[in-house]
């Protein structure tokens, strides 16, 4: 077990009708809000307006249009509007995205230059405004995590912001609010969750406690995710897997866990960056092949705990066909919510893979991961996933 030092000081407030405390959880925070949210899906429930009405007696910017892996350009609109109207906090109402952007822009208002300094870490992250949000997608996590994924299309990069300044300070978690969520989504979400605890999971040191945590995670997003892929209204699913997702990207089902090197999600990262993918796509993609590329005899026990314990699979079989049966589940699982399984079916061909792989794994960048890759390795694992 190594060290660590924990703490996330988010408030979850959950469950149906949560959002009626929401201006006694803004009331502390000042009076003027920017209001954040993406292309439209709030105002088709309601959400917006219902907002609107409960924050009457504050003073409301707004910062629409926030596109699925948030860009740049969307962090610096929404800075500026909070330097020039001296804006007290930030909330952010959506998915990841618009979470992930709000991050950002809190940061980004409290500092005088270019916000991408911070984002990139030329100048650390000292302060931000305080952010609460509303979410409507289970998926990042981001509503109880440090983290903020930003994007440059101009760039090829998608990068991430992770500072303890950025924590919300209070998330509003109503399940009801993701029954509309679409079956893509929905899927692409779960599969990004299923991710984040693999990326928990398959590394070393690990402790009994964390993989029965991650365990569990995992169960409960494999049962939920298709029970509302059914019945997009089944409250408790909805419910399960708002809450899983919480905990997924959380380091509270890993304390002690070694460092993986998140490899899956570098890889994934640099796909969105060229080609403006859906996170939980690319992921789903990308995870059986970055299974098979780092089965080997160091790695084999893990694969063999995921499969015995997860897929039921006989214990006794040797191992190597244990890790690969549970990586071909892994596989048809993620087919069977419906996510397109190629790089392909999203668009994507073989062309930029020698540049992605170099951006990915060039100058070492995974070479101390539990599963240390090359620039090779990741574009054997890309052309794969084709
Ligand atoms: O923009 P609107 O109109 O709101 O529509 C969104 C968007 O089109 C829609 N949606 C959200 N809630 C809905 C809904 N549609 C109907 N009903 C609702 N209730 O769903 C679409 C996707 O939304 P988005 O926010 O992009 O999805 P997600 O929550 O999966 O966020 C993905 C982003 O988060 C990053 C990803 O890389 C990606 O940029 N991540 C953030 C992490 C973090 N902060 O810790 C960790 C993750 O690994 C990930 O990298
Ligand atoms: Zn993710």
């Amino acid at each position: 077990m190594v060290n660590f030092d924990y703490c996330t000081p988010t408030r979850l407030v959950f469950g149906k009708g949560v959002i009626e405390k929401l201006p006694a959880i803004m009331s502390p925070l000042g009076k003027k809000i920017l209001l954040v949210y993406g292309g439209g899906s709030i105002k088709k429930t309601g959400l917006y307006d219902k907002v609107l009405e409960l924050l009457s007696d504050f003073e409301i910017f707004e910062l629409s249009g926030v596109e699925p892996n948030p860009k740049y350009e969307s962090v610096v609109e929404g800075a500026k509007i909070c330097r020039e109207n001296n804006v007290d906090a930030v909330l952010a109402v959506g998915g990841g995205s618009v979470l992930d952007c709000s991050k950002s822009i809190a940061a980004g208002a409290k500092y005088d230059g270019d916000p991408w300094d911070l984002i990139t870490y030329k100048v650390p992250t000292t302060s931000a405004l305080p952010i609460v949000d509303i979410m409507t997608l289970s998926a990042t996590g981001s509503e109880y995590d440090a983290n903020s994924v930003i994007s440059r299309m101009d760039l090829n990069i998608k990068t991430c912001l992770k500072s303890d300044h950025i924590f919300p300070t209070c998330s509003i978690l109503d399940p009801t609010y993701t029954f509309t969520v679409s079956k893509r989504q929905t899927a692409a979400g779960a599969a990004d969750a299923i991710s984040h605890v693999f990326e928990k999971y398959f590394t070393s040191p690990t402790t009994d406690l964390n993989d029965g945590m991650c365990e569990a995670v995992i169960k409960s997003i494999m049962k939920n995710v298709k029970v509302a892929l059914e019945n997009p209204c089944d409250y408790d699913a909805r419910a399960e897997l708002m809450v899983d997702c919480a905990l997924a990207c959380n380091n509270i089902i890993a304390l002690g866990n070694g460092a993986s090197g998140w490899v899956a999600h570098a890889i994934e990262h640099a796909l969105s960056a060229y080609y403006d993918i859906t996170h939980g796509e690319g992921l789903a993609i990308i995870t059986p092949h970055w299974m098979r590329k780092i089965l080997s005899e160091k790695t084999a026990d893990r694969f063999v705990k995921y499969g015995v314990n997860i897929w039921g699979i006989d214990p006794g079989l040797d191992s190597f066909e244990i890790a690969n049966k549970a990586i071909d589940k892994t596989y048809e699982f993620f087919r069977s919510l419906g996510i397109p399984m190629t790089l392909g079916e999203v668009g994507i061909d073989d062309a930029k893979i020698n540049e992605m792989a170099n951006d990915i794994a060039g100058d070492g960048k995974l070479k101390n991961c539990y599963a240390p890759l090359s620039v090779e390795d990741v574009a054997e694992i890309l052309r794969n996933s084709l």
